[in-house]
C-alpha cells in the first residue's frame, strides 16, 4: 500500500491521465479491472476561474473512483491557486499539478512543461495550494525540457522542498513529445534519492512489464498510458488476448453507455467521442477493417449498435455454418462408410 500524504493507495499500476481518455466512464472500468486510483484528464485553471461547465464538469466522478486526484494545469500562481480552492468543495482525495504536457499551446505559455523551465514557480504552486486546501498535493513531471536540460534532480527537490506527497514522473523530456523511447533508469535514478513515492511511467505495454518496472527501478506505482486506451484487462493479470470477442463487446458496450449517460447530448456527442476508445477495442481482435470504418464514421448511434450486433449475428452464422458443415461431413463419412 502506498500512502499519498494521508491517502491510501492499495495496488501499484493504474491508469495514467489523458485528454479524451482518462474521464469519469473509463475510470470506472479501469478501476474494476484493477488500477490502482483515478486521475482526472487535465483542466486548464483559467476555465475553472471563468465558470466553464464544460471544465469543471470534468471533474464529476463517482464514489467507487476514490482515491481521485484532480489535475489542474497553469502558468499563472494566483489562478492555479485559486482554482484549486473553487475545485476544493468538489472532494478530490489529491490535487495534482500537471508539469508535463509538451503540446505547445499548453507548455509554450508556461503550463504544463512550461513549468520545468520555471521551478521556482512550480515550487511556488505545490505551495500556494496545499496551503490553500486540505488535500495532499502531487505534481506529474517530465525529466526536463530537452535533452540539454535534464533538470529532474532539481524539479524533485524543489517540489519536495515545497511539500508536494508524490510524483509521476513520465520519462521523456518536452521536446521528445512521445518519439524516442521513455528513460526508465533517469525515473530510477529519481527513486534513489525521493523522500515522497515516486510513480514511474512511459512506454509500458503489459501488466507484467508493469510489475517488472516495478521490481527493477523501485518506483512505488507505475503508470499506464497509450497501451491501455481500449485495454483494461492490462490492469489484471489477464492479457487482453485471452478475453473472448464476447467479454470485449460487453466492456465496448457497457463503456459506450456509460459515455452517453455522462455526456447527454441530443446529438450522439457521447458516440463520437467514444470513437477512439472502440478502435482501440477492436485492435488485436479479427473485427473486420470495413465494418469498423463503417462504424467509426456513423454519427448515428442506432447505427452504430445495429452494425455492431449484426456482427454477432455474422459471427452466429459463422459457428453455425461450421457446425452444419461437419454435420454434412459426418453424414457423408457416415453414408460412405455404410
Ligand atoms: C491522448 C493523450 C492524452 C494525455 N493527456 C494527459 C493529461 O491530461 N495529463 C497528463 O499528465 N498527461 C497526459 N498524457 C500523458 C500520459 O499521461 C503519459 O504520461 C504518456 O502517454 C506516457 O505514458 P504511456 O507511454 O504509457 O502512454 C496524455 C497522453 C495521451 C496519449
Amino acid at each position: 500500500m502506498i500512502k499519498v500524504g494521508n491517502v491510501e493507495i492499495k495496488g501499484d499500476v493504474a491508469l495514467s491521465p489523458m485528454a479524451g481518455i482518462s474521464d469519469s466512464p473509463y475510470r470506472r472500468i479501469t478501476r474494476r479491472y484493477g488500477s490502482a486510483f483515478s486521475y482526472t484528464e487535465f483542466v486548464s485553471t483559467e476555465q475553472i476561474l471563468l465558470g466553464n461547465r464544460k471544465s469543471i464538469d470534468m471533474f464529476r466522478f463517482q464514489e467507487m473512483e476514490r482515491p481521485i486526484s484532480f489535475q489542474i494545469f497553469g502558468s499563472d500562481l494566483n489562478t492555479v491557486v485559486e482554482a484549486a480552492k473553487r475545485i476544493a468543495p468538489l472532494k478530490p482525495d489529491i490535487i495534482d499539478l500537471n508539469m508535463g504536457c509538451s503540446v505547445a499551446k499548453v507548455s509554450h505559455h508556461g503550463s504544463g512543461a512550461g513549468l520545468l523551465r520555471n521551478l521556482p514557480l512550480a515550487g511556488q504552486m505545490i505551495e500556494g495550494i496545499r496551503k490553500s486546501v486540505s488535500v495532499p498535493v502531487t505534481a506529474k513531471i517530465r525529466l526536463g525540457w530537452d535533452e540539454k536540460n535534464l533538470n529532474y534532480k532539481e524539479s524533485v527537490h524543489i517540489l519536495q522542498e515545497s511539500g508536494v506527497s508524490a510524483i509521476s514522473v513520465h520519462g521523456r523530456t518536452k521536446s521528445m513529445a512521445y518519439t524516442g523511447k521513455a528513460d526508465w533508469n533517469s525515473i530510477g535514478d529519481i527513486k534513489s534519492f525521493a523522500k515522497v513515492p515516486i510513480f514511474g511511467n512511459g512506454d509500458v505495454a503489459s501488466f507484467e512489464e508493469a510489475k517488472d518496472k516495478i521490481k527493477k527501478y523501485e518506483v512505488d506505482l507505475v503508470l499506464i498510458g497509450r497501451k491501455a486506451i481500449g485495454n483494461p484487462w492490462i490492469f489484471s493479470e489477464r492479457d487482453k488476448s485471452s478475453a473472448s470477442f464476447a467479454e470485449i463487446k460487453k466492456v465496448v458496450i457497457e463503456h459506450l453507455l456509460a459515455m452517453l449517460d455522462f455526456y447527454p447530448n441530443t446529438d450522439d456527442y457521447g458516440l463520437i467521442l467514444f470513437r477512439k476508445h472502440f478502435a482501440k477495442y477492436v485492435e488485436g481482435t479479427n473485427f473486420p477493417k470495413d465494418l469498423k470504418n463503417q462504424m467509426l464514421q456513423t454519427e448515428s448511434l442506432n447505427m452504430f449498435l445495429q452494425l455492431f450486433s449484426n456482427y454477432e449475428e455474422t459471427e452466429t452464422n459463422a459457428k453455425l455454418e461450421t457446425i452444419e458443415l461437419n454435420d454434412i461431413l459426418n453424414c457423408e463419412t457416415y453414408l460412405v462408410d455404410v
